[in-house]
């Protein structure tokens, strides 16, 4: 069936029917078109544009096949459609006659296909914040239970100072929290009803936008007919919150699978997250996070690709926008299938305290610390970074640590050497100590953060009423 056969006289190319269809894709807005529908023919019912009782039948109609739709998860198996709106007209024809026909009285696939969308959408950004808050827990739970756990910082991938990795965890939380903030700022400008707008231009039936856009659960009605239409903003910024958290989720991912080698052997995924290798018998691989890490350049291409979609286009609904649908679906997806296993990869590693602080004692990180105690005897830094830097050389040439050294050996490169000085030299809980500022690694900064995180986390978890109803009302 198709919605504009009238000015037509011959028939489409086939391959070109394949190619512009988009039911196989859109199927997924079913319920989304149903619902937008029933409420739209409501509001042409109680504003006098149908009769009330062709209104009431149309949305009968709707119903009967949102319920044959739930009922019948493989309810598209065998249709065939230009899109979802062409079938779920065609199939309500069938199911209450000619009177399905006034269903589009008014308005557009433009303003219908936007709506549903933005519905989707919505919905997807909540489904997404959710298994955000999840995996900022397990972030949160790690960091815990690992409190004083100390690790090499490093910048570079070189060795640089020591943190703790409480500390390290918890610069992944405030990634996802600033993730999580960015939904819902993507979610303000998503909740926004384009019905009403019709194709273009508006409608000339006198229906109620607020009273519909309220219905549908908007908070408010686009305010311009043809942007409305041809908007798509709400996709791109939701792509791009995407997409920049798989980056987090990918630089983490990334971390993770060099701290699981060997070579490093911080830290061990659970085997419900691995693979082996069909070859080589002793293998084990991060491919959950591997593949994390390559979905996050997929996902960039969905945004990519939207952007390139809208650069150009002439105002006004276009068929390009179609491609939206494309770059959505996909790019969600991936970003919900990600996120979920990134949280419950975090939540389930095993990690090697001891390795952890054997590497740090090796990598000198311990050696800005020194040149800061030298500084607080009077020596200006400059010339304390360099004697310790010859240390430092001395050390790595002998192929020695700070914590090997003589006293003897020490004093000839920096001259005040002594036990105080050696003591910060391979204390890395000293280094961590001193870094006693707002947002430091010292232990009870750390503490704060956890304290911050957790309330930060009850704050989203009430907003987005993931709290048993009793406990809504604490923090
Ligand atoms: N399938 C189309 C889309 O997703 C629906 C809108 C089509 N409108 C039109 N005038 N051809 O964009």
């Amino acid at each position: 069936m198709k919605l504009w056969g009238g000015r037509f006289a011959g028939k489409r190319d086939p391959l070109f029917e394949k190619f512009s269809e988009s039911f196989s894709l859109d199927q997924r807005l079913i319920l989304y078109d149903l619902r937008v529908n029933i409420a739209y023919v409501q509001e042409l019912g109680r504003a006098g544009v149908l009769l009330r009782r062709e209104a009431s039948g149309i949305a009968k109609g709707l119903e009967a096949i949102t319920r044959y739709v739930r009922s019948h998860p493989r309810w598209a198996e065998k249709e065939t459609a230009e899109d979802v709106h062409s079938w779920v007209e065609g199939r309500l024809e069938k199911e209450i006659g000619v009177l399905a026909r006034k269903l589009r009285t008014g308005r557009s696939r433009n303003d219908l296909v936007a709506t549903e969308t933005r519905l989707y959408a919505k919905d997807a950004i909540r489904a997404l914040q959710k298994s955000a808050v999840e995996a900022l827990e397990s972030l949160l739970e790690q960091a815990r239970c690992n409190r004083d756990v100390i690790l090499p910082g490093f910048t570079h991938l070189q060795p640089a100072q020591p943190i703790l990795f409480s500390h390290y965890l918890l610069a992944y939380a405030e990634m996802l929290l600033r993730d999580v903030s960015r939904l819902e700022d993507c979610y303000k400008r998503t909740d926004e009803l384009p019905m009403g707008a019709g194709a273009l231009a508006g409608t000339s039936y006198p229906i109620d936008r607020v009273r519909l856009g309220r219905d549908l659960g908007f908070s408010r009605v686009a305010q311009n007919s043809l942007d409305a239409t041809s908007d798509r903003d709400f996709v791109c910024e939701l792509l791009f919150a995407c997409s920049l958290m798989l980056t987090h989720l990918s630089r983490l991912s990334e971390d993770f699978i060099i701290y699981s080698t060997p070579a490093f052997g911080y830290l061990d995924l659970d085997d419900a997250y691995a693979t082996g290798s069909s070859l080589m018998p002793q293998k084990k691989n991060a491919d959950t996070l591997e593949l994390i890490r390559g979905k996050s350049a997929r996902m960039l291409g969905k945004l990519t690709s939207m952007m390139a979609v809208l650069k150009g286009l002439p105002l006004g609904y276009d068929r390009d926008l179609q491609e939206d649908k494309h770059a959505l679906f996909d790019g969600l997806d991936t970003a919900l299938e990600s996120l979920i296993l990134a949280g419950r990869v975090i939540r389930t590693i095993r990690i090697h305290p001891e390795k952890m602080k054997q590497a740090t004692a090796l990598g000198f990180l311990t050696a800005t610390e020194v040149a800061d105690a030298l500084v607080g005897r009077g020596v200006p830094f400059g010339q304390a970074h360099e004697q310790v830097g010859k240390l430092v050389k001395y050390c790595v040439d002998r192929n020695t640590t700070f914590s090997e050294i003589t006293m003897e050996e020490a004093r000839t490169l920096i001259p005040l050497w002594d036990k105080k000085l050696q003591e910060v030299a391979v204390s890395a809980g000293l280094s961590l100590r001193k870094k006693n500022v707002a947002g430091g690694t010292a232990p009870q900064r750390v503490s704060r953060q956890l304290v911050n995180m957790e309330q930060a986390i009850s704050q989203l978890k009430k907003n987005l009423r993931l709290l048993p109803r009793g406990n809504r009302n604490r923090s």
